[in-house]
């Protein structure tokens, strides 16, 4: 496999998974998935993690996996790529997994003193795609095993950051998010 099928797989298999965290940032809102409690003097999640951010976030995942699918067949054959079909179960698993890893990194922010929408360098940049691939590889082994190859794998691992810190960076200018990260 050349490089550019690697990366066009890596990005086009994340898509589910990143998708979700960016639109949370646009629905969030309402009440915090913590409710407000309060773990050994400070919040559990803090009030970024909000039931409607997760929910519209992991539902546009879905829709854009689903979307994916049903544009597959054009999209091969016009760049000649063999891009990969997702499964149901392997969609759902991508978009949880990011939103889930994005809520755990904030519990760990909490618990080390972090402050809402302070920075937490590699935590901030690698938590949905990590806890994407753990949701995705329990999910479907069979699919995750197909698409994830270890060249696959390692690009998502090294371009995501990238990918990461430039759009929080351009939903900052936009005036979308209230920190840069
Ligand atoms: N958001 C949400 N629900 C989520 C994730 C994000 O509603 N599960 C929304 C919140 O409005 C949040 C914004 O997206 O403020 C930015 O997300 P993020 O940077 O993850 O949250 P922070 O506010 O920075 O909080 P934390 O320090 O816990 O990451
Ligand atoms: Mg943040």
């Amino acid at each position: 496999m050349d490089l550019a099928v690697v990366v066009a797989t890596g990005i086009w298999a994340m898509l589910p998974a990143y998708i979700p965290n960016n639109v949370a940032v646009l629905a969030g809102g309402g009440p915090p998935i913590d409710g407000g409690r309060e773990f050994r003097g400070t919040r559990l999640l803090g009030d970024g993690k909000t039931w409607r951010g997760t929910a519209v976030g992991v539902a546009a995942g879905v829709v854009v996996g689903l979307l994916l699918n049903a544009v597959q067949d054009p999209v091969v054959a016009t760049l000649g790529v063999p891009l990969p079909e997702f499964t149901l179960a392997a969609i759902v698993a991508l978009s949880a997994g990011a939103m889930l890893g994005d809520i755990a990194a904030s519990f760990l922010k909490r618990r080390s003193g972090r402050r809402r929408g302070s920075p937490f360098p590699v935590l901030d940049q690698l938590d949905f795609v990590v806890m994407a691939l753990l949701l995705a590889a329990v999910a479907d082994p069979a699919w995750f095993g197909a698409v994830f190859t270890v060249p696959v794998l390692v690009v998502v691992l090294l371009l995501t950051p990238a990918l990461h810190v430039s759009t929080n960076a351009i939903a900052y200018w936009l005036g979308l998010k209230d920190e840069p990260w």
